[in-house]
């Protein structure tokens, strides 16, 4: 961890502080169910260009605006009936909406990346809330880790990726969720998935019948997602049954107990695995191994979020 890091518990000087940094354009990590992410005020073209230095973000990838609640939403997006639905049903979650920027919207065409759509959200996490509230300012923040490396789900992982880009990172539990938002677009009729997430696509599901991907030709798109992300420094192989001599095993599962390094689930639960999966990652990573294995995890609910960032973990990089 470098050496001139300002990492603070909880507290009301601590969210003062912030306050102050964050009204001055500079930045704050801040913990969320998700992720930790990195916020400035999404008003300022100053304050969210240093996010973008910081984390050596290309600025065609749009970050995410988090707010304190609804009415606050209304007053920067358009919602329609599907978005007010799952606003009600998922706000505050792990559910981002790309919405149309209304006339006027004062936030930062730098924090879209000059798209006429935004992408908002309300987290659940008490401390990002008080802080939203606090500090009066729409907070864009992309997750606090250098651009295309593991998510930090603990202040320790913001401290060791970024500590000495940021004017204070607000220390709270580790993430509850632990992998970034589900995104989603609109499109006629269709809830278009952008990006898995907290939020399951069963979930999603259960509460608008059409759930779709972007094809090909949509309008609807994710800039930013890069195949390659979340990479630890050495390499990933996938659905491995077995270890190489110098290789970590990352397991899911009894079955994989006698030979993991870690184990995400020793039960074998999603929600478990997804919680731990960004800080087995961290671990393995300062450990000098040659290759990271990982154990098959199940397609489905959570895990569908857990593969799409395996799959980037172990993309080939460039
Ligand atoms: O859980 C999360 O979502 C975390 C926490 C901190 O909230 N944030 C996060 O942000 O994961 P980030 O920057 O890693 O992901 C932002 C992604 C972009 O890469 C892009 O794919 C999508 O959100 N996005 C943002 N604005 C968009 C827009 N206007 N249209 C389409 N996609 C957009
Ligand atoms: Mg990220």
């Amino acid at each position: 961890m470098p050496s001139n890091v300002n990492v603070k518990s909880p507290s009301l000087e601590s969210l003062q502080e912030a306050t102050s940094l964050i009204q001055a354009g500079e930045l704050v990590a801040f913990p969320t169910e998700t992720v930790y992410g990195l916020g400035a005020d999404a008003t300022s073209d100053d304050a969210v260009t240093k996010i973008f230095a910081a984390k050596g973000r290309p600025s065609f990838n749009p970050l995410i605006v988090h707010l304190p609640d609804i009415e606050t939403a209304k007053k920067y997006v358009e919602f329609n009936e599907k978005s007010i639905k799952l606003a009600s049903l998922f706000w505050p979650g792990a559910l981002t909406m790309v919405l149309p920027r209304k006339k006027n919207c004062p936030i930062s065409k730098l924090a879209s990346a000059g798209l006429d759509t935004l992408a908002v959200r309300i987290p659940a996490n008490a401390l990002a809330l008080e802080l939203l509230k606090q500090c009066g300012r729409p907070l864009a923040a992309p997750s606090a880790n250098p651009s295309g490396q593991i998510s930090p789900t603990r202040a320790e992982h913001v401290a060791d990726g970024l500590g000495d880009k940021v004017g204070l990172i607000l220390d709270g539990e580790a993430c509850k969720i632990g992998v970034e938002s589900t995104i989603v677009g609109f499109s006629g009729e269709d809830v278009v998935l952008l990006r898995p997430g907290g939020v399951t696509r069963e979930q999603l599901e259960a509460a608008c019948p059409s759930v779709t991907s972007p094809s090909a030709d949509s309008k609807i798109t994710s800039p930013g997602m890069l195949l390659s992300h979340y990479a630890p420094s050495c390499p990933v192989r996938l659905n491995a049954n077995s270890k190489d001599a110098d290789e970590a095993f990352l397991g899911f599962g009894r079955e994989f107990d006698a030979i993991s390094t870690v184990n995400l689930s020793v039960i074998g639960d999603l929600r478990e695995a997804t919680a731990n999966l960004f800080s087995a990652f961290h671990l393995l990573d300062e450990q000098g191994y040659k290759s990271i294995a990982v154990a098959p995890i199940p397609e489905m609910g959570l895990g569908v979020a857990i593969n799409d960032r395996l799959r980037r973990a172990a993309a080939p990089r460039d």
